[in-house]
């Protein structure tokens, strides 16, 4: 390299007109106005139009887009006309001196622009190119921010920093653990952490009191927009605190965030709901409180209609609930029917509506109902003239997950989402378990290390424990669960009983939890915490909608790094050395597509 840069392409202003500086970069963008070729050199600070007059078409020959260049240049004002407002450096353009090539590039496969047509596998595999979009750029740059000013307030706060290892044992939040054999202990695997949970209640154990960590986690789930298999969580753990202590820390962290990078004022404390208002209101523990559209309970009024999809319903445990759409008559079928079909992807059976027109009452359940039992309904919702209603009527958790979607399709589709907005909201008082239909028994809902905010049903008492209610909170950001926590059992015989709840046996416990059990014997205090997830709090913060977008080199939705051709067959004696060999997988546990 003969040329060094003194500058980038991103700081040159008219104050620096008539000096002759040394930029270097990759080439984009060639433009020939009549003899006078122009070119963008860019690189991770901006873009800077170069100028090649008449003459030096040689020089310009040997450029191709993506071509890795340094060049001597004398500033000048761009002519009357010509400068561009939108560009940083818009005011000034280079005129070209002499050029050096340091690299030349195959054509890349997608151009690199704002926009772009390109497939997903295709960014992927280019990701090296890929990342040099602007977008893309600017999201690493902003989430290295982020992660400066989380370690800047958790100093402040005096919070360790503290590594725990990838190399462990099964840590279950929700997923399979991927596992890694080996070499050294023939036969045994360890499991990689689905998070840092274990490892930071031992740490509060240890008396290090405050603890955080940003680090990655590994989940073999099933993967969609906002889930990688592999992803960073913003993770702490603090002794002797309640949920308001936690919450302060998360609070003050996010609004140090958006003040600095958005230059939004955040106000705290940020509001509470419990889980069962969030329910009732919004059908879900995640609400978008962006918009209204709540739901109504009209499950009293439904039982005694003659329409039997209603009053069967209710007579069988379930409810009927609806949501009140304002002007919603005018809405074509074509689009109610959408609507149906989003019910219907979230379970229900069908979604019944009825439109408040001038001329009366249209669909079907303007049909089945008698005006009388359909009035206190429609009162009920607040409806008006001109009104649509839509209901669904099944088991609770039917009815909650079909209309909480259908409530958002209506607020994206209608344009009701104020996207201006940030909505932090804490959903507190979650249940502590939940029936799982397929295993047959009780699970943890969120994980099985919260402490209940109640004392534990006596053996042989147990029953229906879908009223413990633990002392678990998420934080909800524009209705995105950004993280989740809660008050930990450090009492060793109440997470023995926990543990027996979820139908773990002793053996089970001794061999998953034991050596954490007997941590817990040792003087635990209480202590609390929580995590946030890391790429999902960039991507709410950028207004992106895919964690692709904000991470730099993740996997596509099969679990695919399409740049490394990862997961790839094992080379060369991997598997002899570990004594494996690969015998098929049972079809149930093949993978699926996202
Ligand atoms: P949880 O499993 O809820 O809690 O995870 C905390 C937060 O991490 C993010 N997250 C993910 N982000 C991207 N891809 C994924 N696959 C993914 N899974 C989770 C979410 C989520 O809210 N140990 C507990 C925390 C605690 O109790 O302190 C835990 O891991 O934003
Ligand atoms: P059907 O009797 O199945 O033809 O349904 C009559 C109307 O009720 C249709 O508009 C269906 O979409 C609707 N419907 C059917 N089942 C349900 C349900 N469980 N909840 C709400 N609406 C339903």
């Amino acid at each position: 390299m003969r040329l060094q840069r003194n500058v980038t392409c991103g700081e040159l202003r008219a104050k620096d007109i008539d000096r002759e500086v040394i930029l270097a970069g990759w080439v984009r963008n060639r433009r020939d106005h009549g003899g006078v070729h122009f070119v963008d050199l860019c690189d991770r600070y901006g873009i800077t139009q170069v100028r090649f007059d008449p003459g030096q078409e040689a020089i310009l020959e040997g450029l191709k887009s993506e071509y890795v260049i340094a060049l001597r240049g004398k500033v000048e004002a761009r002519p009357e006309g010509q400068i561009n407002a939108d560009r940083p450096t818009g005011e000034v353009e280079v005129k070209v001196l002499e050029v050096e090539v340091l690299n030349t590039s195959k054509t890349p496969p997608f151009e690199v622009q704002e926009e772009i047509e390109a497939k997903e596998d295709t960014r992927l595999k280019y990701r090296f190119v890929d990342l040099r979009r602007r977008p893309l750029a600017e999201a690493m740059v902003f989430r290295s921010r982020v992660t400066q000013i989380i370690r800047e307030v958790f100093h402040d706060e005096d919070f360790v920093d503290i590594e725990t290892p990838l190399l462990t044992k099964t840590t279950p939040e929700g997923a399979r653990d991927f596992i890694v054999p080996s070499r050294l202990q023939p036969g045994m695997v360890y499991a990689l952490p689905q998070s840092p949970q274990l490892f930071k209640q031992v740490l509060m154990v240890s008396g290090l009191d405050r603890y955080y960590q940003i680090c990655k986690c590994l989940r073999d789930e099933d993967l969609r927009a906002d889930r990688q298999p592999e992803f960073t969580q913003l993770d702490m753990e603090m002794s002797f605190v309640r949920p308001d202590d936690v919450f302060a820390v998360v609070e003050k962290t996010l609004q140090r965030l958006w003040k600095e990078l958005k230059g939004v004022d955040l106000p705290l404390p940020f509001p509470r709901m419990s889980y069962a208002e969030a329910m009732a209101r919004f059908g879900i523990d995640k609400p978008d409180t962006r918009f209204g559209l709540e739901l109504v309970d009209m499950s009293d009024l439904a039982a005694t209609t003659g329409f039997k999809v209603f009053s069967g319903a209710v007579a069988s445990g379930g409810s009927v609930r609806a949501i009140r759409v304002p002007g919603g008559a005018s809405m074509p079928r074509k689009k109610v029917d959408a609507l149906e079909k989003v019910a219907k992807e979230y379970g229900a059976r069908g979604l019944a509506w009825v439109k408040w027109n001038e001329d009366g009452f249209q669909g079907p359940v303007g049909k089945f109902l008698q005006e009388s039992e359909l009035h206190p309904m429609l009162e009920r919702a607040g409806a008006e003239p001109g009104d649509l209603l839509v209901f669904v009527a099944d088991r609770d958790a039917v009815v909650f997950a079909a209309l909480a979607h259908v409530r958002l399709h209506l607020g994206r589709t209608l344009d009701l989402i104020d996207e201006s907005r940030t909505d932090c909201l804490w959903v507190v008082d979650f249940p502590l378990f939940e029936y799982d239909e397929e295993a047959g028994h009780w699970s943890a809902m969120h994980h099985m290390f919260t402490m209940p905010k109640e004392p534990l049903p006596a053996k042989g008492e147990e029953g229906d424990l879908s009223g413990v209610l633990g002392d678990l909170y998420d934080l909800v950001v524009n209705g995105v669960e950004m993280g989740s926590g809660s008050i930990r059992i450090h009492r060793p015989e109440v997470q023995r009983r926990v543990f027996e709840l979820v139908n773990l046996s002793e053996d089970d416990v001794e061999a998953k939890f034991g050596w954490f059990l007997r941590a817990l014997e040792y003087g635990a205090p209480p202590h609390g915490g929580i995590a946030l997830g890391l790429d999902r709090l960039v991507m709410v913060m950028l207004g992106r909608d895919n964690l692709r977008e904000v991470i730099a080199f993740p996997k596509n939705s099969r679990g695919v790094c399409p740049l490394t051709e990862s997961p790839s067959e094992p080379l060369g004696d991997a598997l002899d050395v570990l004594g494996l060999r690969f015998v098929g997988v049972a079809s149930d546990d093949a993978p699926q597509d996202a």
